[in-house]
């Protein structure tokens, strides 16, 4: 795990990134990062006091945001399992977020022991409580990366994710709760193109994403928390989510609110309270 994960990723002192290219930057405990953001809305204790300011913020607005968090959460889980037990054997997951329980490895690994799985986030954070977690993890199935998505082909061309995943076979990118973090002009319909162009036929794309919810104000108000945050929070709707699945096959059923995307159980009644997009696409 330590070679692996400490030569792509992280500099000598495990916490500068070693060759991520900008905007990512060493632990910084004066601004609210997504991911510990994040961690305060799902009730984890890795994240500092401007953090849980910006939870604040988006918790007055939005007071069903902790609800939201898990249920997108609980959406991964069902993703992952969904395309573990359809025969994926590998994870490129992007913006993974600090790691807590049912994380992409232990869902997949749960149906698939050999599962490989690489994560990817531009927070050193994420990167330092991830190799805690997976200290031992088996370095040829796992490895950690940190590097920023806007610069993709920094992540298909990293040697982690090179010698973690064959890209002969088909590969599950997981993108979750992520490209809400991508502005306008930062084109996140042409970074998921260059994953899908990098990835082979029964390959997986896996999205949700953050809208509105048909209530921009409140929306506007709760979104002030990543105001000052690494990255700001842009909606997105439900046709321009459905957009970043061009040239891959939904699955059904297709994009959805997430308590509606194939529900293990009774689906709660406040669904459309939820205000987050997600599906899975198949590359054919
Ligand atoms: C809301 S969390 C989602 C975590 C996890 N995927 C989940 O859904 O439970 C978003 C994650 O994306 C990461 N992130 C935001 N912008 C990023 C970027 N440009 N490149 C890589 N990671 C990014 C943040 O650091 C954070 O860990």
């Amino acid at each position: 795990m330590e070679d692996t994960d400490t030569a792509p990723g992280l500099g000598d002192d495990g916490l500068t990134p070693g060759w991520a290219p900008p905007p990512v930057d060493a632990i910084d405990t004066a601004k609210a990062h997504p991911a510990r953001i994040y961690d305060c809305l799902l009730g984890g204790k890795d994240h500092f006091e401007v953090d849980r300011q910006a939870a604040e913020v988006v918790l007055k607005a939005l007071p069903g945001a902790r609800e939201m968090v898990r249920e997108n959460r609980a959406f991964l889980g069902r993703a992952v399992r969904h395309l573990a037990e359809a025969g994926i054997t590998q994870f490129l997951d992007i913006g993974t977020g600090i790691p807590g329980p049912g994380n992409t490895g232990d869902v997949a690994r749960s149906i698939r022991p050999d599962a490989r799985v690489v994560y990817v986030d531009y927070d050193p954070v994420v990167a330092v409580h991830s190799r805690a977690l997976l200290a031992g993890a088996d370095p040829e199935l796992t490895a950690i990366v940190v590097a920023d998505v806007r610069d993709p082909k920094s992540i298909l061309d990293s040697p982690a994710v090179g010698e973690v995943l064959d890209f002969e076979k088909p590969i599950a990118v997981l993108m979750v709760a992520l490209l809400h973090f991508i502005k306008p002009e930062e084109d996140a319909h042409g970074i998921v193109a260059t994953f899908r162009d990098a990835l082979p036929p029964g390959s997986a794309v896996v999205i949700s994403h953050g809208t509105d919810g048909g209530d921009p104000e409140t929306s506007a108000e709760a979104r002030k928390g990543w105001d000052n945050a690494t990255s700001q929070f842009t909606v997105r709707d439900r046709d321009d989510i459905v957009a970043l699945f061009d040239g891959l096959e939904l699955a059904l059923p297709g994009v959805v609110n997430v308590p509606l995307w194939r529900p293990e159980g009774a689906v709660r009644e406040d669904w459309a309270d939820i205000w987050f997009d997600g599906g899975v696409g198949f590359k054919r």
